[in-house]
């Protein structure tokens, strides 16, 4: 009988997990529940022996993978793999998977959520300003980011859009301008809504040298990774700018100097709240454990990372 560990530190609603035992059930795979760890041991203990892993932004290190006798399959319940040593996983011939859009009109809808929220100053009673006609950029056009988009166009906001990887047949398809260069769409956006992984090229690359283009009045959005963020970047450009405001899906690394300087001007969710909607749970938690009986069942590599 095969045994599938669902290790979560931010668990999944009870519905997902509901419908992830189901699936599992009909197979007859034994489901194993690792719910709000609190220690690595706990999570070294639980993976001992299990064949296959499903995860969110769980940490899966070497060691990890190391205790980990049996397991053949690792699925990321969700899109950011930035949390797996796949190089680690390749080397001991583990298969490393993610669920990519699963969670996207989630965390899509929490960007134009914060986004009302600080046009409203933060609901303080005090006069705010509108989304409708104001320019919003898109880094990065993936799933989240069409959501994004999708979403913005119903509060009549500019769409623009930049992304190397995405051809702008595709963006303009949808009705947004596509910029080539970077710098052009951080100059022309009031709101910049940040949607690339954390990888080598990435990180720190939102830097002075990109937000000091921005608009005085400039809003940065970041449900990505707050690893993509040069801070110290970011405080020097909020200390110029007395208009910049930042808002953030997880505190940045120097949220006490933040929130010192810049109270009005910032909001931080406490715990990454994107993907943190029943319906995102259960698409993502469904679509990883139907990964993981195709994988063995039919040797379906789909979304297969490594
Ligand atoms: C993702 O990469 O899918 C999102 O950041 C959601 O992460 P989470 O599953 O830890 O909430």
């Amino acid at each position: 009988m095969k045994k599938v560990l669902i290790a979560t530190i931010k668990p999944f609603a009870p519905a997902a997990i509901e419908q992830m035992k189901a699936l599992l059930d009909k197979v007859g795979y034994e489901m194993q529940l690792l719910e709000k760890y609190e220690d690595k041991q706990a999570l070294l203990d639980a993976v001992k022996d299990v064949d296959a892993l499903v995860v969110r932004s769980d940490k899966i290190t070497k060691d990890v993978l190391d205790h980990a006798k049996n397991l053949k399959i690792v699925v990321r319940a969700g899109a950011g793999y930035d949390n797996i040593d796949l190089e680690a996983a390749t080397a001991k011939d583990i298969v490393v998977m993610n669920t990519p859009g699963q969670n996207a009109n989630a965390v899509a809808e929490l960007v134009l959520g914060m986004m009302v929220m600080m046009a409203r100053n933060k609901y303080n009673g005090k006069p705010g300003t509108e989304l409708k006609e104001k320019t919003l950029g898109i880094h990065a056009y993936g799933n989240v980011g069409k959501n994004v988009a999708r979403i913005a166009k119903g509060f009549d906001m500019n769409v623009v859009a930049h992304d190397p990887y995405v051809s702008s047949e595709i963006v303009e398809r949808d009705g947004i301008k596509d910029y080539e260069n970077v710098e052009d769409m951080y100059a022309d956006a009031q709101y910049v809504s940040l949607h690339i992984p954390a990888n080598e090229q990435t990180i720190k690359s939102i830097n002075y040298d990109l937000l000091k283009r921005m608009p005085g009045n400039a809003v940065l959005i970041n449900t990505a990774r707050k690893e993509i963020i040069d801070e110290d970047d970011l405080l020097k450009i909020m200390e110029e700018r007395p208009g910049f405001k930042y808002i953030s899906d997880i505190a940045p690394d120097k949220k006490e100097e933040f929130e010192k300087r810049f109270a009005d001007r910032i909001f931080f969710t406490p715990k990454k709240m994107g993907a943190q909607t029943a319906e995102a749970n259960i698409n993502a938690g469904v679509a990883a454990v139907t990964q993981i009986i195709n994988f063995f069942e039919n040797n379906d590599l789909t979304y297969k990372l490594n």
